[in-house]
Order: structure tokens, then C-alpha cells, then sequence
């Protein structure tokens, strides 16, 4: 592969001459030979289709930032873990339904520490990553109460999640918070809770794509609505405690990472192990429950279940449909990283912070090249660096910026699935860019900007 930056020179159809670091027809072939209708609206696997077969024919690397998979080693405090159970011969005995005991109780003890939330451990269910979390909670929050036929997802958020809903059948409606934060989100969230057609409500925090944290204050006003209104929200902290603008590192210490669940007592919050510990591969995360939501009883499960206890059927009638249990060995790697974080002998956000600091390089690059940030403050104070961030450039619309980055050797994906009004923007994951791409990816920018301002 060539690193270097290869000038060649391309034929516009305005056949103006400019440089790009790609062969401008040979990235043109490769667009038409992908049969994709709009680059721009494919989905991340198929971007990454693309994108392997540009860099194969050009010989020419790109600045990959489309996908958000981490990009540090697995914690060999979870391998090694790992390989203890496997030696020791659990992989031919079912996990146990309900989760692995040492990982539930650590994954409560966690809950306490760094969110100084009670939970008993019987309502920390395990699951095959957050991705199923969410799946198995929908499944079941879906079916609660027939009057309630709709989720809200507070958006932009992972298009997962609404490939999920569809899969499932359920209604869907979404607010893009991007003009509602601080004290507006009030009135927007009253005004669809109020309709009476919401079972649950799900936002990431911090958030996929746009990285931005709900404050204290917002969730606040989430948690009070939700209970006003009987509505289950569903945090996902898939990128827990990664707001490094605070030190939330330390366990049982404050500040910790504000929570919905300080002001409602019917909530489920997912916890993945992806993110935090790189350990995508293994698919493992935990569904916690709160205590309250765990005991309520819903007549209407019946039509579906054999039992009306919530804890009960999202365990023995969703999880147990879904996957019958979870890898056994993943969780005796979970419960001790989760351990080890909890004892305090493994700082997991000494080792994600990384992402924060390459995010501020990286947002600097864009900014002076002629790109702004879309989703740029959180209710009044600047974003956060962290694992994701969103540009837009004048005069492009997502989905085209996307598909013209892809000459200069930069691949992104653009909002337009993930329920952001925003539709001048794309998102840039920063997990796979290494340091020494860094400078490449700044004159590949400038490039980008000489050729393209007015
Ligand atoms: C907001 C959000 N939730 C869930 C996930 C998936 O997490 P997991 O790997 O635990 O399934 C992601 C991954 O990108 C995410 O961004």
C-alpha cells in the first residue's frame, strides 16, 4: 500500500482540472461497479465494501473513520479470564438464564459505584452485547401495555435500533434534539408523551453519531416526564462514562455520569462491554433493570407470555427466546473486568481517553479546512471529544459530502439514517485512525478545501 498522498490530475464534468489523492475516474468506476443507488445512502457495511475495494485497486490507504469499532486491543484481564473458564470445561454446560452469579453481582456493584444507583443483582441480566439489550427490551416494553403501541427514540441514534423496531414490527417516532436542548426539551417531550402512545423511550449517552451528553438538567426532565407520563426510558451507555470532560474514573467517587435513573424508578440502563474494554468481538453487555420496573406486573403480557411480572418475562420469555443464555465464557470475562474496574485495579477510561484526544486533532484539521461541527454544544457548553463527532461542509448535503470525500482517500457515513434532521452532515469515527495517518489526513483536507471553496 502507498501511503503517500498520489496526485493525479481529474476531469470534472464542469471539466475544471483539480488534483485529488485519488484517481478521480478510477474511484468513479469503482462507485458504478458497486451498484449502490447513492453512495451516500448506503449502510455502513456496504461504505466499507466500497472503501476496501477503492483502497485494493488505487493501492492507496485511506483515513477510514465509517465504522465505530474500537480500535485498541482486548483487555487481557477478559482473555485471560476467558481462557480460565474455557481450560476449566464450561463450554459444554448452558450458562444459566438468568446470568452468571459473580457477573451480576458485579455489574450491581458497578451501578453503584459509577452511577450511585442501587440495583439488586438479580435484575442485571446479561446479553449478547447492548445490541440485543435493546432488541430484548423492545420485545418485551413493546408488548406492556396494548394501548402503547409506538417507542420514541431521542435522536440522532444508532440505525440499529430502528432496523430493530422494523424487524419487530413496532411503530416507531423519533425528536431530533438538536434545537431542543436544556429547558426546551421540556415542552417538545411533553407534547409526544402526552399523546399516550409511548411504551419506551431510548437515547445513547454519551450519543451515536453527535457525541453530545445530556446534562444532569435534560435528564432530569426525561426522568420526571417518563414517570409523569408511565413511560420506560432506556439509557444506553454503550459509551459509558466516556464524556472525558469530567473525571468520572474513579469507582465510588464523585462526579458520576449523570442518569435518568437518579429521577424516575421504572428504568433499564444497557451497559456494553464493546466500547470500554474493546471487546467487541466477544458480544457481551448487561441489561439492568431498575428494581421497581423489575417487579411491576403487566396484564398485557399475558397475550404474549406466560407471566405478567416484567423481570420475570423479559428473562424467561424474551432473553430465553432470543439466545437461550449468553456465551458462558464472555461473562466470566465481563465479571472480571468488571471486577477489576471496580476494585480499582483497571482505569478503563485511562485507556479509552485516546479516542478524546485524537477527536480534538481531528476536529481542529476539519475545522480550519473549511468544515463545521453540527451537533456542536451540549445546552450552552462546547462538545466533548470523544469516540465519534459530525461535520458538515457549505454547499454539500450529507450524502453528497460522502460520496466526494471518497477521492480524497476520507470515508465517513452521513446522518441520514440515523434520525438527524441535520442532513448537511456525516459522521467521523475516530477509533481506527492511527497517529502517524494524522498528518495525511490534514493535507488530504486542505486538498479537499482548495478544490471545493467558493
Ligand atoms: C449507541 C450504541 N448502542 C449500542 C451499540 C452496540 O453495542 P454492542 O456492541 O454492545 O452491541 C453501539 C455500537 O456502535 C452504539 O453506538
Amino acid at each position: 500500500m502507498k501511503d503517500v498522498l498520489e496526485n493525479t490530475m481529474l476531469e470534472t464534468t464542469s471539466n475544471t482540472r483539480i488534483n485529488t489523492p485519488i484517481d478521480y475516474k478510477l474511484v468513479k468506476q469503482m462507485i458504478e461497479k458497486s451498484k449502490l443507488p447513492c453512495v451516500g445512502k448506503a449502510s455502513i457495511r456496504e461504505i466499507k465494501a466500497l472503501i476496501n475495494s477503492i483502497e485494493k485497486s488505487s493501492g492507496t490507504k485511506f483515513i477510514r473513520m465509517e465504522m465505530g469499532v474500537p480500535g485498541l486491543p482486548a483487555s487481557e484481564i477478559g482473555t485471560n479470564a476467558e481462557i480460565a473458564a474455557l481450560k476449566k470445561g464450561i463450554a459444554n454446560t448452558y450458562p444459566d438464564i438468568e446470568g452468571l452469579p459473580e457477573l451480576k453481582r458485579e455489574i450491581s456493584r458497578f451501578i453503584k459505584l459509577f452511577l450511585d444507583i442501587d440495583v439488586a443483582e438479580k435484575s442485571c441480566i446479561p446479553c449478547t452485547g447492548s445490541t440485543s439489550g435493546s432488541f430484548v427490551s423492545f420485545l418485551t416494553l413493546g408488548r406492556i401495555n396494548k394501548e402503547k403501541d409506538t417507542i420514541l427514540f431521542l435522536d440522532p441514534g444508532f440505525p440499529v435500533h430502528k432496523m430493530q423496531l422494523k424487524v419487530l414490527g413496532i411503530n416507531q417516532t423519533n425528536i431530533d434534539v438538536y434545537k431542543y436542548r436544556g429547558e426546551k426539551l421540556m415542552e417538545i417531550l411533553e407534547s409526544t408523551l402526552k399523546q399516550g402512545n409511548i411504551s419506551c423511550l431510548l437515547y445513547s449517552n454519551p450519543n451515536n453519531p453527535s457525541w453530545i451528553c445530556f446534562t444532569d438538567k435534560e435528564l432530569k426532565i426525561i426522568g420526571t416526564l417518563c414517570k409523569k407520563y408511565d413511560v420506560i426510558p432506556i439509557e444506553d451507555l454503550a459509551y459509558f462514562n466516556m464524556d472525558f470532560r469530567k473525571d468520572y474514573s474513579k469507582p465510588g467517587r464523585e462526579p458520576h455520569q449523570p442518569t435518568v435513573a437518579k429521577y424516575c424508578d421504572d428504568y433499564i440502563i444497557l451497559v456494553s462491554g464493546s466500547k470500554i474494554f474493546s471487546y467487541a468481538g466477544q458480544r457481551i453487555g448487561c441489561i439492568v433493570v431498575s428494581d421497581s420496573l423489575y417487579n411491576r406486573d403487566y396484564p398485557d403480557l399475558l397475550r404474549f407470555y406466560s407471566s405478567s411480572g416484567f423481570g420475570h418475562t423479559l428473562i424467561y420469555g424474551s432473553a430465553y427466546s432470543v439466545s437461550a443464555g449468553v456465551t458462558h465464557s464472555t461473562q466470566y470475562a465481563f465479571a472480571a473486568l468488571i471486577k477489576a474496574v471496580n476494585d480499582g485495579d483497571l482505569d478503563f477510561i485511562k485507556e479509552v481517553k485516546i479516542y478524546g484526544e485524537r477527536a480534538k486533532i481531528m476536529k481542529e484539521m476539519f475545522l480550519k479546512n473549511g468544515f463545521r461541527i453540527v451537533y456542536d454544544h451540549d445546552d450552552g457548553e462546547p462538545i466533548a471529544d470523544g469516540f465519534y463527532f459530525t461535520v458538515a461542509y457549505d454547499g454539500y448535503s450529507g450524502e453528497d459530502l460522502i460520496e466526494e470525500l471518497l477521492y480524497y482517500g476520507i470515508s465517513a457515513i452521513s446522518l441520514s439514517n440515523t434520525g438527524s434532521l441535520r442532513k448537511e452532515g456525516i459522521r467521523a469515527c475516530v477509533s481506527l485512525v492511527a497517529d502517524n495517518q494524522l498528518p495525511e489526513l490534514d493535507s488530504r483536507l486542505k486538498q479537499f478545501h482548495e478544490n471545493h471553496k467558493q
